[in-house]
């Protein structure tokens, strides 16, 4: 039997950057199917709501029509055997990410086995490109174009009431 493969891409997305989405581009060129999801946290201090950020990445990542968008709460491992996916995707920009990856990786082993991490890394124009400061840049005014899709650039523009 031919069996699709799905592919899921977590994280905060808070916003989606030009970074995140080189990485879901080059991840549903190789899966039949990906799912960016969008981790729900209410112990994290988010700038855009679970809403928000869906709405934004939906729109950065319509011209892949292979790619959904979604959302999750609790444990990773959880939500893959939920939506049957053994492929989880994370974006690496430089080795200062490794760290941090490898032990998501490892822990994600330990609590479901049948689970793959792969790695995609990104391209160099966007190694230094993070959500965070994407956030403090365009908070104190300079300039995120390029860096991040234009509907985010006009969500941000909104949101902190800036035309930069
Ligand atoms: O974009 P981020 O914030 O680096 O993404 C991190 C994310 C969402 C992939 C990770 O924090 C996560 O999967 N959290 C869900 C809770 C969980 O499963 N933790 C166990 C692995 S440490």
């Amino acid at each position: 039997m031919n069996q699709k493969t799905l592919a899921v891409y977590p994280g905060s997305f808070d916003p989606i950057t030009n970074g995140h989405v080189y990485i879901a581009e080059r991840a549903a060129a190789i899966f039949d199917e990906l799912t960016v999801s969008i981790l729900y946290n209410e112990h994290k201090n988010a700038t855009f709501s679970v809403d928000e950020r869906i709405d934004m990445a939906r729109e950065a990542l319509k011209h892949l029509p292979n790619v959904k968008v979604d959302s999750f709460q609790g444990l990773l491992v959880d939500y893959m055997r939920q939506v049957k996916s053994r492929v989880i995707i994370r974006g690496l920009r430089a080795m200062s990410d490794f760290e941090y990856e490898f032990q998501i990786a490892l822990m994600n082993r330990q609590l479901a086995p049948e689970v793959e991490t792969f790695f995609i890394v990104t391209d160099p124009k966007y190694s230094y490109v993070s959500s965070s400061g994407v956030r403090e840049v365009f908070h104190f005014g300079g300039t995120v174009q390029g860096l991040v899709p234009d509907c985010v650039f006009k969500k941000l523009s909104e949101k902190f009431n800036i035309k930069n």
